[in-house]
């Protein structure tokens, strides 16, 4: 049976499926979602802060030391890597050799078996995240925008209905199911019928056990989000990606394409308000980003007339850097920090 049959199959058997349990099932279905099949993975559809090449893994490093520091300098301190794809930041985290190396100890959690098999030697490699609590830090990039979340819209003043998945006639469509939950708290009251609205309580509650588990230190959440919900009207908050752009309606094709929303702000601040919220671009400037690329810049100019591959790799780190500091790209993500203290 593939995807599409078998949520069918779920669909005839219990009715119509929350949009969060169509988006679990076409990302982490073990076998058949888009994140365990070979291919799947925003390496492959967009590129990632971390996929960018070192030079991010290089600045995580130095805030590694910097968080690292503050604490006392901890032994052991934990970095807790969640949804850490196939280990890239990790990679370049442990190249860098940060200052703390001999203190840290890096476990990188992810749901996809496959994603995990290529983890590098050197970190934990685990499912979910640890039972025990820990001192130092959760960092999660990308993460949150791509746990599986509700969608609800908005009728007459004040009154939600949830958008549902059906099937009919071989296709899924949507079906508006009318609640009695009182969304308005957390939604706002919607100006107008027809807005719609992601409802993150698997992002709220990875949130509540990321912070449960670090006894001191701080959790660290980067991502593409807005302050609150409804949207600006032009802007599209639910996308699919396939294949380097934009996919099709995330009712199509289950497991062939990854599906994603802006991060709310207000809701996730429902769970601890943070204590820092900054661009990208601001965070990467105070953890010294122009003065690597500088230094990048020097040691090309050093070797240009003999260039080798140290030579190369610190010429690309000024096109690392652009990619990294748009602000209408991976600059404009949002870095989210909840500090904890004993
Ligand atoms: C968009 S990718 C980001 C990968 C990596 N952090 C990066 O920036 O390149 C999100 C990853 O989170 C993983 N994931 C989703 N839910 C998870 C969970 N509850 N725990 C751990 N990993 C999860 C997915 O399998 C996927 O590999």
């Amino acid at each position: 049976m593939n995807l599409h049959e078998e949520i069918a199959q779920e669909i005839t058997l219990n009715g119509v499926m929350p949009f969060s349990r169509f988006m679990e099932l076409a990302l982490y279905h073990p076998s058949l979602g888009f994140y365990a099949s070979g291919g799947a993975g925003r390496r492959n559809d967009f590129i990632t802060s971390p996929e960018t090449g070192p030079l991010f893994g290089k600045l995580v490093a130095n805030a590694l030391d910097k968080w690292w520091e503050e604490l006392g300098k901890p032994d052991p301190f934990y970095f807790i890597e969640a949804g850490a794809g196939p280990g890239t930041l990790a990679r370049s985290i442990l190249k860098a050799q940060p200052d703390c190396q001999m203190a840290l100890r890096y476990i990188t959690v992810e749901e996809s078996v496959l994603q995990r098999s290529q983890h590098p030697e050197g970190v934990q490699s685990s499912g979910q995240l640890p039972d025990k609590n820990v001192t130092g830090v959760i960092f999660a990039n990308e993460l949150l925008d791509n746990l599986p979340f509700d969608i609800y819209e908005s009728e007459k003043t004040g009154e939600w209905s949830q958008v549902c998945v059906g099937t009919s006639n071989g296709l899924f469509h949507e079906v508006l199911v009318k609640t009695d939950e009182d969304l308005n708290d957390l939604f706002g009251i919607a100006q107008s019928p027809g807005t719609r609205i992601p409802y993150q309580t698997m992002a709220r509650r990875w949130l509540n056990d990321a912070l449960g588990l670090i006894e001191s230190g701080r959790v660290v959440v980067v991502d593409y989000a807005l302050p609150s919900f409804p949207a600006p009207a032009n802007h599209e908050w639910l996308r699919t990606y396939r294949g380097h752009g934009p996919g099709e309606s995330p009712l199509v094709e289950p497991g062939s394409q990854d599906i994603t929303t802006d991060v709310d702000l207000k809701q996730i601040s429902s769970v601890r308000i943070p204590d820092s919220i900054q661009f990208q671009h601001e965070w990467l400037q105070s953890l010294g980003i122009s003065e690597l690329v500088e230094e990048g810049k020097r040691v090309w100019l050093e070797n240009a007339s003999n260039p080798n591959l140290e030579g190369l790799a610190a010429r690309s780190r000024a096109i690392e850097a652009e990619a990294l500091l748009d602000p209408n790209g991976l600059g404009g993500f949002t870095v989210i920090e909840w500090k904890i203290q004993p």
